[in-house]
């Protein structure tokens, strides 16, 4: 079966030839097809073009040929959301009051709520209901034009608590249509009865989870919360090194809490990219230029938590690229939702709408390592892609903050 999208108002993030990421001063740059056509061949984008180019023969000998009118509309790459937390047991709307009336999110990680709070109900709820609950997320997030997603263990922080979630994850790659990378953040925030030998808990990762995890396969990522109060640049070291023994990349938390060596550690140690980076200075951005690591800003959580904001603009300016994540987790930025992350970089960062739209689709496409088949209309890539209402211009998702504009969203070529 061919789809045929006609009369688009524009077709964004367009490429003759896939790219691998834009950084610096082209991330201002969105190649876009005022009234054009997009063909779906089975799961894959076949052509596309002006409309005036557009002839039969192109959806010629298909056995059936379905056609959607997109006048007046965008149509888009599928969000890649490279930095989730989407299996978690349950909300925390308590800690968020608790912030309101005073507390830091670090108080609250101290007195045992936050990410050990998580890790308590975690034991309580079944694969089974978490993978139910986690089912729904992903069909909102799908419904606000996600289309790939890397989701993170790290709310089990024990052996069978970590390998449930990595198994949940592993059903929602077999039972959701999205592209779904699965990362292991077994060294998320140190249990409480590890608190006296850290080095006991960090063995109990390496020598007992990895081997699990890599002989279920469980796992394409390995992530570690380096952070003041979470775990040291040593242990972030120690822990990457023996992911790499299991060729799991890092994808990993740095810079959101403090200047804490995070991200050149993660660089060291040949990071897919490096998450949160509110606090950056010179050296951060040095090292990252000098890497293949993406930098990747989570608006979300800083919004949430009220943290200072990363320096987007100077990176820009220094020629780095830029990803965008949603973060969706209970503690730290409970949402999803792509098209408001957008919104956030526009005002908050000061990002263009094409700088924001380029970090949300081909580079969290590269943070995610999914860049080869998402994350831009390119033919032979998969066909994942969302049709927003009407629009006057792409410009307009972001300036229309909180809202859907998602209208229809297809993946492998399927319709949702
Ligand atoms: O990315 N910073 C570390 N981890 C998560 C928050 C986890 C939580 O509070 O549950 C984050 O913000
Ligand atoms: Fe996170």
């Amino acid at each position: 079966m061919k789809i045929l999208l006609e009369n688009i108002r524009q077709l964004v993030q367009v490429e003759d030839k896939a790219r691998t990421w834009v950084s610096g001063k082209e991330m201002g740059s969105l190649r876009v097809l005022e009234d054009a056509f997009l063909v779906i061949d089975d799961d894959q984008i076949e052509t596309f073009g002006p409309m005036k180019d557009f002839n039969e023969n192109l959806v010629e000998g298909a056995d059936m040929v379905m056609e959607i009118d997109c006048a007046g509309k965008i149509v888009m790459p599928g969000y890649c959301d490279s930095h989730t937390h989407v299996v978690f047991p349950a909300s925390r709307e308590q800690e968020f009051v608790d912030r309101i009336n005073g507390l830091t999110y670090e108080e609250i990680a101290r007195r045992g709520g936050g990410i050990l709070n998580s890790a308590k109900r975690m034991e309580q709820r079944s694969e089974d209901e978490l993978f139910a609950d986690a089912m729904v997320r992903l069909d909102e997030v799908k419904r606000m034009g996600t289309t790939a997603i890397e989701i993170k263990s790290g709310y089990g922080l024990s052996m069978e608590s970590e390998l449930k979630m990595l198994r949940v994850i592993k059903r929602l790659k077999a039972n959701s249509p999205m592209i779904i990378k699965s990362t292991f953040l077994g060294a998320h925030a140190l249990p409480v009865e590890y608190k006296a030998d850290r080095q006991k808990y960090i063995k109990l990762l390496i020598e007992e989870m990895l081997p699990e995890i890599d002989r279920e396969g469980l796992a394409d990522y390995m992530d570690v919360f380096c952070d003041q109060g979470f775990f040291t640049v040593e242990e972030t070291a120690q822990l990457l090194e023996a992911g790499w023994k299991y060729d799991l990349q890092p994808k990993i938390h740095a810079n959101e809490l403090g200047l804490t060596g995070g991200v050149q550690v993660g660089v060291k140690h040949q990071a897919l990219s490096v998450d949160h980076l509110e606090h950056i200075g010179d050296d951060e951005i040095k090292a990252l230029l000098a890497s293949k690591t993406m930098p990747t800003v989570l608006p979300g959580a800083a919004f949430f938590l009220g943290m200072p904001l990363s320096p987007i603009r100077e990176m820009i300016e220094a020629g780095l690229p830029i990803a965008l994540a949603s973060d969706y987790n209970p503690g730290s930025s409970p949402s999803g939702n792509m098209n408001f992350i957008q919104s956030l970089a526009c005002i908050k960062y000061k990002m263009t709408p094409e700088e924001a739209i380029n970090a949300c689709t081909i580079n969290s496409a590269y943070a995610m390592g999914v860049e080869k088949i998402a994350g831009t209309i390119c033919s032979g890539k998969q066909a994942n892609l969302f049709i927003t209402r009407e629009l006057p211009s792409y410009s307009a998702i972001s300036y229309y903050f909180g809202a859907n504009p998602v209208e229809t969203v297809i993946i492998n070529g399927e319709i949702y």
